[in-house]
């Protein structure tokens, strides 16, 4: 079954930004032979994330991802079925995101910029909104 993980966890302060380009380049290479996709937001403090493919292999990469000293304190927003990817040509596209600046430079309204602070805080937990939030930074 065709599935979406979301999760948002706590950056180390011993994650690098060259520490995150290894995360990308072993998550392309690792994602592609499993035929996950999705989309890894990060900023000096956080990651959020989103991972899709078959259930199965999003669950088993979950629990690889959550030992990962790189970060702490991951918390599971949502895991739903989906019919089709949001993000079918990106084994893992990595953004980096200023906090601080997001409703700059997203244009977001005043909600989403709460909404977004919610579900980096872990507050939020509704997929289909995670979702809708993600998507804002792959237009
Ligand atoms: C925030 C974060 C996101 C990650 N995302 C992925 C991912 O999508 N795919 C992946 O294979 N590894 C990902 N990793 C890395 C894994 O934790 C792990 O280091 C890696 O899969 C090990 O690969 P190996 O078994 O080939 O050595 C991520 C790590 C962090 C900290």
């Amino acid at each position: 079954m065709l599935a979406q993980l979301f999760y948002v966890s706590k950056r180390s302060p011993k994650c690098s930004d060259e520490d995150i380009k290894k995360i990308l380049e072993v998550s392309v290479a690792n994602n592609a032979k499993k035929n996950i996709t999705g989309v890894l937001l990060y900023s000096k403090e956080k990651f959020l994330q989103c991972i899709e493919g078959e259930l199965n292999h999003l669950l088993a990469l979950y629990d690889k991802i959550k030992l990962d000293k790189r970060h702490s304190e991951a918390i599971m927003l949502g895991l739903i079925p989906v019919k089709e990817r949001n993000f079918p040509s990106w084994q893992m596209a990595g953004k980096s995101v200023d906090l601080n600046k997001v409703d700059f430079q997203l244009q977001m309204s005043a909600a989403e910029r709460e909404e977004f602070a919610d579900i980096l805080s872990g507050k939020a937990k509704s997929a289909e909104r995670v979702n809708k939030i993600i998507q804002l930074f792959f237009k």
